[in-house]
């Protein structure tokens, strides 16, 4: 009979399927594996609560990248999806990175394939590319500056309007970045699958019943439901806004799990979820979810699965990330 290893079994299906006992306080249990091993856990709004509860640091796709660059533990333990921890690695080649479930992908990273994309920028020689962090490392390698829906049209208006850009691979956020500076983008025609999902009928339906509450949309939102938004931004600002904002009703047009940092930050205000166009649970991410609790105490457990980078990539994909860095010390 062949023994399969664990390495092997987690290189075929992704995760670390030990069953894990039912009495065990994971919440004590990962607390202590973090303490012994070095480990620091950086988790997404987009996390199931229980993740974002027993995080070291939650955030959007720019503070936790700089989590990540500013980090001296040993090991990071990413909750979130597979470009947000290859960033990690990028940033971070010495240390141990591990995602939880390695199956964790992104709908939007996947339209934009390296090879097709190297021949897109090749059509466009004089174009500066700039890709949304929503891309793979080796995207990342072909692009001269990344930027996250905090920092995107902060860094472009830094950019020179007599130079021609490639923006990649959101083509809701790139065209949202054309309405707001009135530059003439080449977008790469990607989409997300959680946010392409929103109903621009049933928001004006509940805008009907709450008149007084604000829209909230992340700029991967379709144009239809942009435009009913009193605020577009980040996962982080669309949390901020709220936060800061007179009104008490608000309607959370990008994935659900931000509403729990929200609803802690405020408790007496209404937060209701952005309705899909079918009754489903689509405004979910899929992949995010993929994570659970136990997948990630696994994974502390047995240091399992690790992002691995070739170092050529490596090395091409860290030069446009740390411009993102430089361009954008003053954002928060
Ligand atoms: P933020 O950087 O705004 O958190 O967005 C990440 C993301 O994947 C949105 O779908
Ligand atoms: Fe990717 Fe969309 Fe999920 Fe964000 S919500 S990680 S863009 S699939």
């Amino acid at each position: 009979m062949t023994t399969v290893t664990l390495p092997q079994r987690v290189a075929e299906i992704g995760f670390i399927d030990q069953p894990v006992d039912p009495r065990l306080d994971l919440f004590e249990a990962i607390e202590r594996l973090k303490g012994e091993k070095n480990a620091v856990l950086l988790a997404h709004y987009y996390q199931e609560p229980a993740i974002q509860d027993i995080a070291d640091f939650i955030g959007d796709s720019l503070g936790l990248s700089r989590q990540a660059a500013a980090t001296d533990a040993e090991i990071i333990v990413f909750a979130g999806v597979h470009f947000m921890a290859e960033t990690a690695k990028i940033l971070n080649p010495d240390k141990k990175v591990l995602l939880p479930d390695l199956n964790a992908g992104c709908s939007l990273a996947d339209t934009c394939p390296a090879d097709a994309f190297s021949e897109f920028c090749a059509n466009h020689p004089d174009h500066l590319v700039m890709s949304y962090i929503n891309c793979s490392a080796a995207v990342k390698a072909l692009s001269d500056v990344i930027c996250t829906s905090t920092n995107a049209e902060y860094l472009l208006r830094q950019i020179p309007e007599s130079q021609p850009v490639i923006f990649a691979p959101d083509r809701n956020l790139g065209r949202w970045l054309i309405r707001q500076t009135g530059r003439d983008l080449v977008v790469w025609d990607g989409v997300c699958i959680v946010h392409e999902t929103f109903s621009e009928r049933k928001l004006i339906g509940l805008k009907v019943e709450y008149p007084e509450a604000l829209v909230l949309a992340h700029p991967e939102c379709e144009e239809a439901v942009l435009r009913h938004a009193d605020y577009v931004g980040s996962t982080s600002g669309i949390r901020k806004f709220a936060a800061r904002s007179e009104a008490r009703t608000f309607i959370v047009a990008t994935e659900e799990g931000i509403l729990h940092q929200m609803r802690k930050d405020c408790p007496e205000k209404t937060f209701i979820p952005a309705p899909p166009e079918s009754g489903c649970n689509c405004s979910q991410c899929p992949h995010m979810r993929l994570n659970t609790i136990e997948k990630l105490y696994n994974c502390l457990r047995y240091e399992q699965p690790e992002i691995m980078l070739e170092e050529s990539v490596r090395e091409r994909s860290l030069r446009p990330i740390l411009r993102m860095m430089e361009m954008s010390t003053g954002v928060s």
